[in-house]
């Protein structure tokens, strides 16, 4: 039964309207004919990303387990490994999974993180693609953009439906930005290299008055670090140093993505806080992003969320 939610706790276990965890952790929100698709990692059982729907973004209606092990698989013109289990039939390891829609191809397409499931070395995106935001989504296979390393990751769309690939690269070094093809299935060129030398992960982009805001995290596995931002009038143009925001611990968090509610145009950090000693139990923090002066952005904590 669909409950009559107010309010969310920040860092509690969150259910479904079915009543189970939600799983959908480094997650991203797709908004789409009315209705917001929240997708994520579940690494439970045979699963890598899950979807779930909400009209008002309080009440989670699980819809699907969009990609697992038995996931279809096609060649597509990337060079890619198209494997979702291993050679010893085992899980890999997929890792922020962010969904857009394709106004020309009509399709919902996913980039994600992928890995091999023992270490971190493969350094791999990976792309899967779908008719529909919760439909059964086809594996397109991983591969190395341009050759490069690419691990934690974002997705960005700008308002002229260019789409950024952003991703950490030389060992979580450097952020790279790529500009994808029109189709969003492809890399197109490697357009930035950000921040070299500062070991930033955890990507997330969100675009205000005209101004673009990224956030990401220092490199600490699951611990949580001081999240930093930076800001550029262009995505592809300078970006300004990065500057602290939070707390040294950003509350315990590590960004997943920024919302932008439609109507409202209030804008939500959605973070995760992991349990790196039972992943399975990581939990969510949702917080309000307000702006201060000259559009500076400003994370403050609090218990509760309402999400509008
Ligand atoms: C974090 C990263 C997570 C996950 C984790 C593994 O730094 O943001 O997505 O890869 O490391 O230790």
């Amino acid at each position: 039964m669909e409950s009559t939610r107010s309010y969310l706790i920040n860092g509690d276990i969150w259910r479904d309207t079915g009543g189970n965890i939600i799983h959908a952790h480094g997650g991203h929100i797709l908004f789409w004919n009315g209705e917001y698709y929240w997708y994520g990692e579940n690494r439970t059982e045979n699963r890598y990303v899950s979807v779930y729907a909400s009209k008002d973004l309080m009440n989670w209606e699980f819809r699907r387990d969009v990609l697992t092990t038995a996931s279809k698989c096609m060649e597509h013109r990337v060079k890619t490994n198209l494997s979702l289990i291993t050679e010893k039939g085992k899980k890999i390891n997929i890792e922020r999974p962010k969904v857009v829609y394709n106004k020309k191809t009509g399709k919902f397409v996913m980039w994600m993180h992928v890995e091999n499931g023992v270490d971190y070395s493969l350094a791999a995106c990976g792309i899967a693609i779908s008719d529909t935001p919760d439909g059964e989504f086809t594996y397109l296979g991983a591969f190395n953009p341009f050759g490069y390393m690419s691990r934690d990751c974002t997705l960005f769309v700008d308002d002229d439906d260019t789409a950024y690939f952003i991703s950490a690269s030389r060992d979580n070094a450097d952020l790279h930005m790529y500009r994808l093809t029109d189709d969003y299935l492809n890399v197109d060129e490697l357009v930035k290299k950000l921040w070299q030398g500062e070991y930033r992960e955890a990507p997330a982009v969100v675009k205000r008055e005209g101004i673009y805001y990224m956030f990401s995290s220092y490199c600490t596995g699951w611990a949580p670090n001081q999240c930093k931002y930076a800001t550029a009038d262009k995505i592809d143009g300078f970006w300004s140093t990065l500057t602290k925001i939070g707390d040294e611990t950003t509350y315990r968090t590590q960004p997943a993505f920024f919302l932008t509610v439609v109507n409202t145009g209030n804008i939500y950090y959605f973070s995760d806080r992991w349990n790196g000693k039972d992943y399975d139990d990581s939990r969510y923090v949702v917080l309000p992003l307000r702006f201060g002066d000259c559009g500076k952005p400003i994370l403050d904590y609090q218990e509760t969320v309402t999400i509008s």
